[in-house]
C-alpha cells in the first residue's frame, strides 16, 4: 500500500499501526497518499504528568517541532485533502494561538471547528469555565478545493420540529417538504459531542482519548469510502476505530508501544463484533 515495509508496523483490518516518532516515520510515507489527516498532537505542558507532553524546552521549541511534522503532513496530503489539527486553550492558550498563526502561513486556513465538550473542564476562577477545544482545518493552498460532503453529516430534526414545520402553509407539496426535512439539517462548525467521562464505557486508558463520535464527523465529511486516512499521533486509536468502522483505509503513528497495544485490543474488539461484520 505505502512504502512502509521497513517500519515497525502491524497490519490490522484496513489499516496499519506504526510504532515510532512521527518525525521519523512521516518522511517514509509516500507523497500525496492521504485524503484526510487527523492530528491530535501533544498539547505542550497541559498534561503535566505525561512525559510525552513535556519534552520541549520552550514554546518556540514546540512550535519548531510542530512546523516540521505539519510540513510532512502537507507533503503526504492529497491535493484535495484536509488536515485537521486539534488544539486546546486552557493553560497553553498562547502556544495554540501562535500555532494557528504559524500554520495559517504554512498552509491555507480552511476553517476553525469548535468541539463543544458539553461540560466544562480545567476550572478557572478569573474567567468563564472553558468548555470547548478547537480543530484547525487546513488545505493545501488558496486555490485547492478540498473534498467535503455536507450531506454525510446532516443532523436529524426532532420529530416535534418536523411536525411543526409541516404546518407551514407556504409549502404546497407536503410530501416533498417532509422528504426534505427528514434528510436533516446541515451541521454547523460547532460540534457538540460530550467529552468522555471517567466512567464512560468508551474510555480505554488514554488520558486524552477523543470521543469516537467526534472523529466520525471528520471522517464522514472529509473522506470517501476506501480513502486513506492518517493519524500521526494515534494515542488509543480513536481514528483507527472510526476509519475502520466507516470503511476507510488508515495509518496510525504512535510513539508509545503501550498505547499501540491499546489500539490493537480496541481494533480486535471492533473486528470481532457482530455489528461490524453485518455492516
Ligand atoms: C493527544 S494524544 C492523542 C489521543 C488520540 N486522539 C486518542 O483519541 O486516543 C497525543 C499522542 O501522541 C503521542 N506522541 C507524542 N509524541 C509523539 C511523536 N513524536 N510521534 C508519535 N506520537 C507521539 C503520545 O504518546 C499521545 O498518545
Amino acid at each position: 500500500m505505502y512504502h512502509t515495509s521497513h517500519l515497525d508496523k502491524t497490519t490490522v483490518g484496513n489499516g496499519e499501526i506504526i510504532i515510532g516518532d512521527a518525525l521519523e516515520v512521516l518522511p517514509k510515507l509516500g507523497d500525496r497518499k492521504f485524503q484526510l489527516i487527523i492530528a491530535d498532537p501533544p498539547y505542550f505542558q497541559v498534561l503535566l504528568e505525561e512525559s510525552w507532553d513535556n519534552t520541549w524546552k520552550s514554546p518556540d521549541d514546540y512550535l519548531e517541532w510542530t512546523l516540521k511534522w505539519v510540513r510532512e503532513c502537507k507533503r503526504v496530503l492529497r491535493p484535495d485533502g484536509l488536515l485537521y489539527v486539534f488544539g486546546q486553550l486552557g493553560k497553553r492558550e498562547h502556544v495554540w494561538l501562535h500555532t494557528c498563526a504559524m500554520l495559517a502561513k504554512e498552509m491555507q486556513f480552511h476553517d476553525m471547528i469548535v468541539w463543544d465538550r458539553a461540560v466544562g473542564y480545567n476550572e478557572r476562577y478569573d474567567s468563564f469555565t472553558p468548555q470547548y477545544e478547537m480543530v484547525l482545518a487546513l488545505r493545501h493552498s488558496a486555490n485547492s478545493t478540498p473534498y467535503f460532503d455536507k450531506d454525510a453529516v446532516r443532523l436529524p430534526y426532532e420529530e416535534e420540529k418536523i411536525q411543526s414545520y409541516l404546518k407551514d402553509k407556504r409549502y404546497k407539496d407536503k410530501d416533498a417538504r417532509e422528504l426534505h426535512l427528514r434528510k436533516g439539517k446541515y451541521a454547523t462548525n460547532i460540534l457538540r459531542i460530550p467529552s468522555l467521562k471517567g466512567s464512560s464505557k468508551e474510555k480505554i486508558g488514554h488520558p486524552s482519548q477523543k470521543p469516537i463520535a467526534l472523529i466520525q464527523q471528520l471522517i464522514l465529511s472529509s473522506s470517501r469510502k476506501g480513502d486513506a486516512v492518517l493519524d500521526p499521533f494515534l494515542g488509543s486509536g480513536t481514528t483507527a476505530a472510526a476509519a475502520e468502522e466507516l470503511g476507510r483505509q488508515w495509518t496510525g503513528i504512535e510513539l508509545n508501544p503501550d498505547y499501540c497495544e491499546i489500539t490493537k485490543k480496541r481494533m480486535a474488539r471492533i473486528l470481532a463484533s457482530p455489528e461490524f461484520s453485518l455492516g
